[in-house]
């Protein structure tokens, strides 16, 4: 087992110059800029929250909701687990490690998108988890509650998803269930994210920056700063607010919306004080499923908008994206037209 997994908390010094970030991708010296990102309440009537959910994604990209239905205790449990999960004893999390790209349910440190050869500041615990009854199988023993606790979390915090979506296909014209079936139909994800208190927190990332690659993003990201979103060339914090979920969307919805929804870069620093877990919860296409942008949203005549992006398979999309690496410009130069 990676060194970092099992003496992480003892650490003093970066224990290896990988961790070391090139002097462009370091956290700013000075704290980062203050754009606020909007907080949307749910429970607010449709139109407006559809008006707010709308503003927020077309020009952030980024936004909170708060009243979204997800039960508080659902949400403080799934914290409590996931922080229980990264204190058991290495011995313990050793039979979940993996650093087998192919394997979906694993334990690994670092990131799959490893630019020459950098090494991040974050374990992350990866699992499929829906639907549950053809996934719990895979999901970790311990600590005991952990399957419970995700199963009352994850199917609420997936209707939130499919919710939002709706409200976004609403807010550009397109039909409601536009996202039903296939395109929201694949595996759902989660990284159970954990930053360990960091010794140099100036110069290394907890995770470099990097687009999502599914259609939509739920994030809880607990109560320590830590996510940075980037907003006209500055990278600003994201507050934590409780009980809310951060969102986002990924590639595939960029793409199906030809643009109107972008997929914004992001990224995590580290501190030195406190250990860090967020939960991100991935809502993904099938395998197969065709993806592009969406015929209502696009034409050839004169007024209308031509498709800015080639049609793919979620597959073929997967293994370029894992090839050129998670990068927003890498990814446009592999699907823009
Ligand atoms: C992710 C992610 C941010 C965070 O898992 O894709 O962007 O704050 N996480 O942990
Ligand atoms: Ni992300």
């Amino acid at each position: 087992m990676e060194n970092l997994l099992s003496s992480a908390s003892s650490h003093r010094t970066l224990p290896d110059g990988r961790f070391v970030v090139p002097p462009e991708h370091r956290p700013p010296a000075s704290p980062a800029g203050a754009a606020s990102m909007p907080v949307i309440d749910l429970s607010l009537p449709r139109d407006v929250v559809r008006a707010a959910v709308l503003d927020a994604g077309k020009d952030l990209g980024f936004f909170q909701v708060v009243n979204h239905g997800v039960p508080e205790r659902a949400m403080r449990d799934m914290e409590a687990a996931c922080a229980d999960f990264f204190r058991l004893r290495a011995e313990d999390k050793a039979a979940y490690y993996s650093e087998d790209t192919d394997r979906t349910n694993r334990l690994f440190s670092s990131t799959m998108y490893e630019v020459a050869g950098e090494r991040y500041w974050r374990y992350c615990l990866r699992l499929a988890v829906f639907p549950v009854d053809r996934t719990e199988d895979g999901w970790p023993e311990k600590p005991p509650q952990f399957r419970e606790v995700l199963e009352r979390f994850i199917v609420p915090t997936r209707s939130v998803g499919m919710e939002l979506l709706k409200l976004l296909c609403e807010g550009i014209g397109l039909r409601p269930d536009y996202f039903d079936g296939d395109l929201s139909g694949g595996e759902v994800i989660m990284n159970v994210n954990h930053y360990p208190p960091c010794p140099d927190p100036s110069r290394t990332l907890g995770l470099p920056p990097h687009c999502d690659r599914n259609l939509i993003t739920l994030l809880l990201q607990g109560s320590v700063c830590g996510l940075q979103v980037a907003y006209r060339g500055r990278w600003i914090d994201v507050d934590p607010v409780p009980g809310a979920f951060v969102v986002n969307f990924g590639h595939q919805l960029e793409i199906t919306t030809n643009g109107l929804f972008k997929s914004v870069e992001h990224r995590a620093v580290t501190n030195a004080a406190a250990a860090r877990t967020s939960v991100a919860t991935f809502i993904m296409p099938t395998m197969d499923s065709v993806i592009g942008p969406a015929e209502e949203l696009v034409g050839t005549g004169e007024g209308s908008d031509p498709p800015r992006y080639r049609s793919f398979t979620f597959r073929e999309f997967m293994s370029i994206y894992k090839t050129v690496g998670a990068r927003r410009e890498s990814v446009e130069k592999a699907f823009k037209i």
